[in-house]
């Protein structure tokens, strides 16, 4: 039984950390979600937002306890103010701690000097703290790390889950898996990982690290229950998945747009799996000292095979979607050899999700109920390139908060509603698919 266990979730505002806090605390942990809002924050910054509208984390919690019962404790937290992070985790004692609590964009990483600079010392220093924080306080607890596959890059041969061993000069040993990340951003997840496995060797604290894949889908168990309890879904250049992307294009009869030749390879899962693996990983805790890695990913696809897929989901239901390919705003390999090994999470009783048309038609139907909030620049245009940073469009929107453009779509979608009587949203949703088919 797991009702005593008190397990800390960081970054629990986010993509994955709500709906995370929300499953835990359904199977019984004390559950403890901490976050700064700084994704919000950032958010305001770039002009960007959720196409799904999200709550304030108060009327979340509150909803949660309204519809469960159950309460999620909740406290607004900087993992960079180490001070605080300490009493935390002195006042909890946790039996694990899962970080999501970090700045996630590629993008946004190189965006500038700055934002490079930003990223990594928030995500770096957040780290660095809680492992100071568990030594001192929780030596037992397991850390449950999200790190990404990004960290490896595209090598010419297999990924191995972190670790490779080595025959050099007649002499062998098995060593972390060397890692050409793609961004800033994955770098330091990199830094992350080394300061990880590091504090495990040195000092005998226990994580898991996982590789996690690009993570697709706003539909679990939970969100589901309450529009309070959705988890948000990012189209923009900045934030949003290509997946994401190109559901939304499709979704509101624009071009995918595909960057470069499209041939570049990564891994993909459902956030229902994100879920599953992470409560595999917290059920089967590693032993005290032991640093062990698993990729977390359950399909890999090129950038042409997702855009096709999308395609066809569309064309299912009679309606053609175009794609056309966008110079790469990325420096990254555009056809490649790509194998990445994930059987640690399926060894331990993982039950994928696959990707399939119900998913994308699901995500396709969620965008036509907010379609007026699509902003088409936002979702058009790469507002960061590798090279030259924030790009034109970056420069448009940073500092513009969506705060007025939201309102007036979400006036529009109320008038709507008000007009068309009870059957509104079925009827806004074949209106957009009409238009969206019509246009494309
Ligand atoms: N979403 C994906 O596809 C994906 C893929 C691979 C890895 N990951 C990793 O999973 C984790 C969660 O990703 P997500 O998509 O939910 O990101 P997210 O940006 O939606 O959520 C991260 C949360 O952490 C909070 N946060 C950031 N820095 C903080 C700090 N210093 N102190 C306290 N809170 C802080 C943010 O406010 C935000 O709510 C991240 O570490 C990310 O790198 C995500």
């Amino acid at each position: 039984m797991t009702a005593s266990k008190t397990v800390i979730v960081l970054g629990a505002d986010g993509y994955i950390g709500w709906p995370m806090a929300m499953h835990l605390s359904r199977l019984g942990y004390q559950t403890v979600a901490v976050d700064n809002m700084v994704r919000r924050r950032w958010d305001e910054e770039g002009g960007t937002f959720s196409l799904l509208p999200i709550a304030s984390i108060e009327d979340r919690l509150a909803r949660w306890h309204e519809l469960t019962g159950k309460t999620i404790a909740f406290r607004d937290l900087d993992l960079c103010d180490g001070e605080a992070l300490d009493e935390l985790i002195a006042e909890w004692r946790p039996a694990a701690v899962v970080h999501f609590a970090e700045q996630r964009s590629a993008p946004f990483s190189m965006i500038d000097q700055e934002h490079a600079v930003r990223t990594q010392v928030n995500n770096i220093v957040g780290n660095l703290n809680l492992l100071f924080s568990l030594r001192k306080h929780a030596p037992d607890c397991h850390l449950i790390k999200l790190g990404s596959m990004g960290e490896y890059g595209c090598p010419n041969i297999d990924i191995e889950e972190g670790f490779i061993t080595i025959n050099h000069k007649g002499r062998s040993d098995r060593l972390p898996f060397p890692k050409t990340p793609h961004s800033f951003y994955h770098l330091s997840k990199v830094a992350d990982s080394e300061n990880i496995h590091f504090a495990c060797r040195v000092w005998g604290l226990r994580s898991t690290d996982l590789n996690q894949g690009v993570v697709y889908g706003n539909a679990t168990e939970d969100t589901a229950l309450h529009p309070d309890l959705a988890t948000r879904l990012d189209f923009d250049s900045v934030w949003g998945t290509a997946l994401n992307r190109f559901c939304v294009q499709a979704a509101t009869g624009n071009p995918i747009t595909v960057y470069g030749r499209g041939g570049q390879t990564r891994g993909y899962l459902d956030v229902r799996d994100t879920m599953a693996c992470i409560t595999l990983a917290l059920e089967n805790p590693p032993t005290a000292g032991e640093y062990r890695v698993f990729n977390q990913f359950t399909e890999q696809f090129t950038l042409n095979q997702l855009a096709d897929i999308v395609v066809a989901a569309r064309k299912a239901h009679g309606f053609e979607s175009e794609v056309v390919h966008l110079e790469n705003p990325r420096v990254e390999m555009e056809e490649h050899y790509y194998n990445a090994t994930h059987s640690s999470l399926l060894d331990l009783g993982l039950q994928p999700h696959y990707l399939a048309n119900t998913l994308v038609d699901s995500m396709v139907s969620l965008v036509q109920q907010h379609a007026d909030r699509v902003d088409p620049v936002l979702l058009e245009r790469p507002s960061v390139t590798w090279k030259g940073g924030g790009n034109e469009y970056w420069k448009q929107y940073a500092g513009t908060s969506a705060q007025s453009r939201l309102r007036e779509a979400d006036a529009k979608m109320v008038q709507r509603a008000l007009g068309a009587g009870a059957g509104s949203a079925a009827a806004h949703r074949e209106e957009s698919a009409a238009g969206a088919g019509g246009r494309s």
